[in-house]
């Protein structure tokens, strides 16, 4: 290409979009990184009793290569009470048994870092079990080492009290999360203010805004909060000299109490970024806050972006794949999923609000939205076919941020309905069944006997496992590994590649937004519904166009003299367009 036409193709597409922002200071990697979420009960169990264990995930690294995954992240490990799927830790410096040992961990870390992958565990900073030493000490007394690391009155209010009487009416109080204190007439004091169980007591990192009259609510300056978030120090250093890359923080924003603004907490997240700068500035830290324009300015390198607000919560209207309108985050008034056929879905709000958020904090690192994780229902449930996850992929695996595909959803593996509790999960069973590798009475997952699985599996007739879809190069499986494989080679289509909407937010369907680089610009265009739909939108500026991938079938056609792009796109159909030359400066 000739130098001049380069510099106005340059001048073109700058005035439409600004040059890539690279995400502010975070390691070098996360630039690159696709992370895969493993619940470790159930990916692989490689000494048959049934329970996915840390040498079952080192025996599936290939397969995750394979993929074009850069980084895992396990939820918890350490040794803990089972009362929340390993959110009730007991050992913080210690894997669990039914996992295997520290080496095995190292041995993980090692054999990812061999295949140039990264390793992040789930850092439970919110609470411990109340099996936990700290916590036992804590009870038995006052002026011990470990005495205020927890918050301990004995005086509540009567709303208090009432919660508490409400959470033993509860068919499982043990896993109900009504109310904040606990009654243990313990030696230290009688109640204690726990975070989601009982078994789970909150820890102390003090009030914000401490209130004279309750002398248990200490400031975040007094000697205990201070320990704990020492002792989190401790947690994270030990785990990186074994060679751990990151963390995920669990309830990253509620560490504080009394803290509505989210001033304290973030004062205290913005402590930690700059502990991990001076000392391991290649360490992620990755938040669930679910609010990337408090947690990214708070220092975190990635945050979740939460696709639709609980009704009332001032979020957003939108919906964009739940399909149950009564499930955790629904209700009876919420929007109809966008991504679904019967194409009665909004895009709006998505936008409008998606927009914000990425504009306000893409300076200061990367948001997310996840293809699951283990507290939501999957997306792959009926009536969803293939074809729907293919287009809902397209979708998620071309956004700006960092991916996280939460294990199965590459192969679409089905949310189950209708099991039983495990382990703390309630409703959340249904989407941490055994993953499904091949076509057998356990879908490989194990030796034991079925009924001695961690959770029941299901292989759709042997039609959903990852030995079936390697075969098909029509499944997801491929589908998925294709669109990671163009993400890898593409700045543009990357992490940091920018990102605008062009579609006409009035009609929805189909969705339509542009991704680009200094170098490459891609037009990104999506129809969940059942119908076919065609779009004219604004003139992109380019000369020529080509469709690079693919599901479905669908156009997308340059007018001469700038009159605008025509897009088509066949029922349940995407298309991924590299936009080349320039339109305004052919010769
Ligand atoms: C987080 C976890 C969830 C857990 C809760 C309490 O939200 O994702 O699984 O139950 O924290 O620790």
């Amino acid at each position: 290409m000739k130098l001049k036409k380069l510099l106005l193709l340059t001048a073109v597409a700058a005035c439409i979009l600004p040059a890539s922002l690279k995400a502010e200071a975070g390691p070098e990697w996360l630039k690159k990184a696709v992370f895969y979420q493993i619940y470790p009960s159930s990916y692989m169990d490689s000494d048959g009793n049934g329970i996915g264990d840390l040498p079952g995930i080192t025996s599936k690294l290939d397969y995750l290569q394979s993929l074009g995954i850069t980084a895992l992240w396990l939820n918890p490990i350490y040794v803990s009470g089972w009362q929340d799927g390993g959110y009730d830790v007991i050992d913080f410096y210690k894997v669990d048994p039914r996992f295997g040992t520290n080496t095995d961990l190292v041995t993980l870390a090692d054999e990812l870092h061999k295949r140039g992958m990264k390793l992040c565990l789930d850092l439970v900073a919110g609470h411990t079990s109340d099996k936990n030493e700290w916590f036992l000490q804590s009870k038995s007394g006052k002026d011990l080492r470990y005495s205020d690391y927890y918050i301990w009155t004995d005086e509540i209010t009567d709303a208090e009290k009432e919660q508490i009487k409400r959470r033993y009416e509860a068919p499982d109080p043990s896993a109900s999360t009504i109310g904040r204190f606990v009654e243990a007439n313990a030696p230290r004091a009688k109640y204690y203010e726990k975070n989601f169980y009982e078994s789970q007591p909150a820890l102390n990192y003090g009030y914000a805004n401490p209130d004279p009259n309750h002398p248990w609510e200490q400031p975040v300056t007094a000697p205990g909060p201070q320990a704990t978030r020492q002792e989190l120090k401790s947690i994270m250093t030990f785990w990186f000299s074994k060679g751990v890359d990151g963390f995920r923080v669990d309830l990253a924003s509620s560490l504080v109490k009394n803290d509505p603004d989210k001033k304290e907490v973030s004062k205290l997240w913005q402590e930690m970024r700059q502990w991990r700068d001076q000392n391991f500035p290649d360490r992620a830290l990755i938040a669930e806050w679910f609010n990337p324009d408090q947690s990214l300015p708070a220092g975190f390198d990635i945050d979740f972006y939460r696709v639709g607000g609980r009704p009332g919560s001032g979020a957003a209207p939108m919906n964009l794949f739940r399909l149950n309108s009564n499930n955790a985050f629904g209700g009876g008034n919420s929007p109809k999923a966008y991504f679904d056929r019967t194409g009665q879905g909004e895009i709006k709000g998505f936008v409008e609000a998606f927009d914000k958020t990425y504009s306000n904090t893409r300076e200061y690192g990367y948001l997310s939205l996840p293809t699951g994780n283990h507290d939501s229902e999957r997306m792959s449930q009926d009536p969803r076919t293939m074809q729907d996850l293919k287009v809902a992929m397209t979708f998620l695996l071309t956004l700006p941020g960092t991916p996280f595909i939460y294990y199965g959803d590459e192969i679409g593996m089905k949310q189950q309905f209708g099991l039983p509790s495990k382990e703390g999960s309630n409703q959340r069973s249904g989407c941490r069944t055994p993953m499904q590798w091949s076509d057998n009475e356990t879908a490989g997952f194990s030796t034991a006997s079925v009924d001695k699985l961690y959770l029941p599996v299901a292989t759709e007739k042997g039609t959903i496992t990852v030995e079936a879809e390697e075969k098909d190069p029509n499944s997801l499986l491929n589908y998925v590994k294709g669109l990671l494989k163009l993400r890898a080679g593409s700045e543009a289509l990357g992490n940091d590649g920018t990102w605008i909407y062009v579609g006409k937010t009035e009609q929805p369907y189909p969705m339509v937004y542009r991704r680009g680089s200094d170098y490459e610009d891609y037009i990104v265009a999506l129809n969940p519904s059942g119908k076919k739909v065609k779009a004219t939108i604004n003139a992109q500026g380019a000369a020529r166009s080509a469709i690079v991938y693919t599901t479905g079938k669908g156009t997308y056609k340059i007018q001469p003299k700038g009159k605008g792009d025509i897009i088509t796109l066949d029922p349940c159909s995407a298309i991924i367009v590299k936009l080349e030359g320039c339109q305004q400066c052919e010769e």
